[in-house]
């Protein structure tokens, strides 16, 4: 029950560094359960969906060792279960990979629906048809979905729509099926990269991963590694964010700015000064912003984790900017808690008519869900006023520390933490 008091109004300045990708994390962890050795896992982001992959492993029979707060050390030697609870699953969609982790070690899977934000029906009839396709039959049994295959064998899998987690759940599957599976219309997201070379570091053979065609020769067994994680692009992307939009100037750290180069195309369109350096970033603005129109997509297009926070600086743009959601059902319900800060916001579904506002001013809002939570701090920041954002769990799942980060580039925000029944108290 924690919330961020944020005193706007401070240009942010300075340098911050960037942690380890969440949504490469999880899969790399969970993945893990594919292999024969101890896997020694660096660059891990310190963040709450981190904490629950890794419970989940322990939970599962896997030895866990914290080697310091970014690298862990996984030995699923000891993994005899092939069953995930609700209690296990519900926090996090990534736990939706168990399902071909342990299919692909087991030839079998028992597993709970997945948790994770709100944005409407988050179906899997993707990952199943690639489970299907390799031989496993699937059935749904008391709100638990049962996998089995007697031998996974590698086949032509055409994904309907691109999808980042039917992608990364059908490479899970495969990477140990006997014979060649081939994803066409793969999900391209430099999370599923960072997994394909994690396995191919373990003795997979992946290739094109990246592309929209994958092919999966699979392998025997699967040795341990050290294999280190990459940067997030979307933390990278909500402080560059953050930067512009309270007339700041910061250094972005240990970032692919090649993984950034469309969220950049769209703050230099926006009126923001961006300068590229091999692992490192410099945004620079003035406050001032054009209005301009952005359609999320699947990488390399605009991302979707980054919509709130560009709506959230487009809120104060001069003129009238369109926003239209492509990936997502319904990633616009955070917009209510902008116009309560008097941002003029008409949403049709999945299009959001954006008038610019002067300014934005303070309001008590709430973290609806992870990147809306961290759009609501954006939001606070640009304010003159004291906003206070409740709901933080959202925004702990997905960002390290964004407090002391902020913090560190001269913002005022406090985390102050509410026991229930009991007293306020700020702890940081
Ligand atoms: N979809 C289907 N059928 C499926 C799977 C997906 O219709 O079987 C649809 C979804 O409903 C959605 C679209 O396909 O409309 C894309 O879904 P995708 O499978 O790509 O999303 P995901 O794997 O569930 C991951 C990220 C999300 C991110 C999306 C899109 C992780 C753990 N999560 O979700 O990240 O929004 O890809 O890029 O990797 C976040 O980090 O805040 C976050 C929500």
């Amino acid at each position: 029950m924690d919330k961020f008091v944020i005193y706007g109004g401070i240009p942010l300045k300075g340098e911050v560094c960037i942690s380890g990708a969440k949504n490469a994390a999880v899969a790399v962890l969970l993945g893990t359960i594919l292999s024969d050795g101890v896997c020694r896992i660096e660059n891990i982001p310190n963040i709450s969906d981190v904490s629950t992959s890794i419970r989940v492993l322990y939970e599962l029979g896997a030895e866990v060792r914290m080697i310091n707060q970014t690298t862990i050390e996984i030995n699923p030697a000891h993994i005899r279960s092939h069953i995930a609870s609700y209690e296990m699953t519900k926090k996090m969609r990534a736990s939706c990979y168990l399902m071909g982790a342990l299919l692909g070690r087991f030839g079998k899977a028992r597993v709970a629906p997945a948790g994770g934000c709100n944005f409407g029906v988050r179906p899997i009839d993707q990952h199943i048809k690639g489970f299907e396709a390799l031989g496993a039959q699937v059935t749904i049994e008391g709100g638990m979905v049962e996998l089995e295959a007697s031998q996974l064998i590698g086949a032509p899998v055409y994904m309907d729509i691109v999808t980042v987690g039917a992608t990364i759940n059908t490479i899970l599957a495969a990477v140990k099926a006997k014979g060649l599976t081939v994803i066409e219309n793969a999900a391209k997201e430099p999370h599923i990269v960072d997994l394909a070379n994690f396995l191919n570091s373990m003795g997979a053979d992946i290739r094109g991963a990246g592309t929209d065609v994958i092919k999966i020769h699979g392998v025997a067994s699967l040795k341990g590694t050290t294999y280190s994680i990459i940067p997030d692009q979307i933390e990278a992307g909500t402080f560059m964010v953050a930067a512009a939009a309270t007339g700041g100037d910061v250094l972005v750290r240990n970032v692919i700015p090649k993984h950034l180069e469309s969220i950049t195309a769209k703050l230099v369109e926006a009126g923001a000064e961006i300068e590229e350096f091999d692992e490192a970033i410099r945004i620079r603005s003035n406050g001032k912003f054009n209005r301009c129109n952005i359609k999320t997509m699947p990488h390399p297009g605009f991302p979707t984790d980054m919509q709130p926070q560009m709506v959230t600086l487009l809120s104060v743009a001069e003129g009238t900017s369109i926003v239209s959601e492509g990936v997502w059902d319904n990633r616009f319900r955070y917009v209510d808690q902008l116009t309560k800060m008097g941002a003029r916001i008409q949403v049709d579904g999945k299009v959001a008519v954006i008038e610019g506002v002067p300014s934005l001013n303070a309001a008590p809002v709430q973290a609806l869900d992870l990147r809306a939570g961290a759009a609501m701090v954006i939001a606070g920041l640009m304010t003159n006023g004291v906003t206070e954002v409740e709901d933080i769990e959202h925004i702990d799942r997905g960002y390290e520390d964004l407090a002391g980060k902020l913090r560190g580039l001269g913002a005022n925000i406090t985390r102050v933490s509410i026991p229930a029944g009991g007293v306020v108290r700020a702890i940081s």
